[in-house]
């Protein structure tokens, strides 16, 4: 499948792989750039840039496709070493950045000197079109349904990705609750060059967490998850669990006094323990309502070709033979 993605980032199949704190590994995102698709290390996971240094060369010697490295804008009162992080993408030869988080101005020129496409990762049409008038080369558009920060619009896929492909020029994927053939071919007939998918390539082999993370994806379905964090406007679409359930029986009691101290033992610092020790009820860990069509954990190749191939079917057969009947 040839779409303004494959062709932008010279990959085969149009499928993304967006950056994951503590999943986006050299491991998951050479499995994915291997099985065709873009795989994206996660800068802000590695402690220093040195570190994202040693895992850009580590992710080097176990793929010769292109990758990505994610780097996400945090809220916070200390700002990570942008610059240095910067530095090591660049050095390390990475021709590919996906942003989050907040607007990349302040990053843009510098990444577009160095050759690097910018993919940068919003909730809505307005911010993704200040990204195209940044000079970002796509956008990942991530509605209400995904794994991780929605946004405070709650705007479905539905509704936000043909809004989305209204207003912009350049070619944007579908991000959030996609992890099938189906939501591939919805997403391309809503008018997206690809997917974006988080929460469904962590249940792989290949991903770098703890089995029963991977099992708590096949067990959930899409009633699991829950939001929390509303009232400090950084929301955030997790797992049910014992810890969210605390979470959101505090935020109930403080209202709109609650205030980030008031749950950061139950938010920060959790993601090592739950993802790589598989601690499941320590903290709130970022999850998708896409967990409801995870039902099994497939290698990456496996899992891009199913998803693509599947795709190719729907169009081919079932959606053909209802335009010519
Ligand atoms: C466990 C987890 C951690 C994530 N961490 C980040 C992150 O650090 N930076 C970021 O930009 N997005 C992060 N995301 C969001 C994903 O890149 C992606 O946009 C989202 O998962 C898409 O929705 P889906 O889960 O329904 O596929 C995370 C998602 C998950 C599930």
């Amino acid at each position: 499948m040839k779409t303004r993605i494959t062709e932008l980032l010279g990959i085969q199949h149009p499928v993304i792989q967006g950056g994951m704190h503590y999943v986006g590994f050299a491991e998951m995102a050479a499995a994915v750039s291997n099985a065709g698709g873009l795989g994206i290390i996660t800068a802000l996971t590695m402690p220093t840039p040195n570190d994202l240094a040693k895992e850009i060369a580590r992710c080097h010697k176990m793929t010769d496709k292109p990758f990505g490295v994610n780097l996400t804008f945090l809220p916070g009162f200390e700002a990570p070493p942008y610059d240095e992080y910067i530095e090591a993408i660049i050095a390390g030869g990475v021709k590919i950045v996906e942003t989050a988080g907040r607007s990349p101005e302040a990053y843009v020129p510098i990444l577009k000197e160095n050759g690097i496409k910018i993919i940068h990762k919003c909730t809505s049409v307005r911010h993704s079109l200040k990204a195209e008038r940044l000079g970002c080369d796509a956008v990942s558009v991530d509605g209400f349904e995904c794994g991780g920060h929605p946004g405070e619009d709650d705007i479905p896929g539905l509704i936000l990705l043909p809004r989305a492909a209204e207003e912009l020029t350049i070619p944007f994927v579908a991000s959030g609750g996609f992890g099938n053939a189906e939501g591939l071919v919805a997403a391309l007939a809503l008018g997206a060059d690809g997917i974006n998918m988080g929460t469904r390539f962590i249940a792989t082999v290949e991903a770098p967490v703890h089995q029963n993370v991977k099992q708590a994806l096949v067990d959930a379905d899409e009633l699991q998850t829950r939001l929390i964090m509303r009232p400090l406007r950084n929301t955030e679409r997790v797992l049910k669990n014992a810890a969210v359930e605390q979470i959101i029986a505090i935020e109930k009691e403080k209202g709109a006094d609650l205030q980030i101290g008031d749950i950061a033992h139950l938010v920060g610092g959790v993601y090592p323990k739950i993802l790589q020790e598989g601690k499941m009820d320590i903290g709130a860990w970022s999850t998708g309502m896409v967990a409801g069509l995870i039902h099994d954990i497939p290698t990456c190749k496996e899992l891009v070709e199913r998803i693509v191939n599947g795709a190719e079917e729907i169009i081919n057969e079932r959606l053909a033979s209802l335009v010519a009947a």
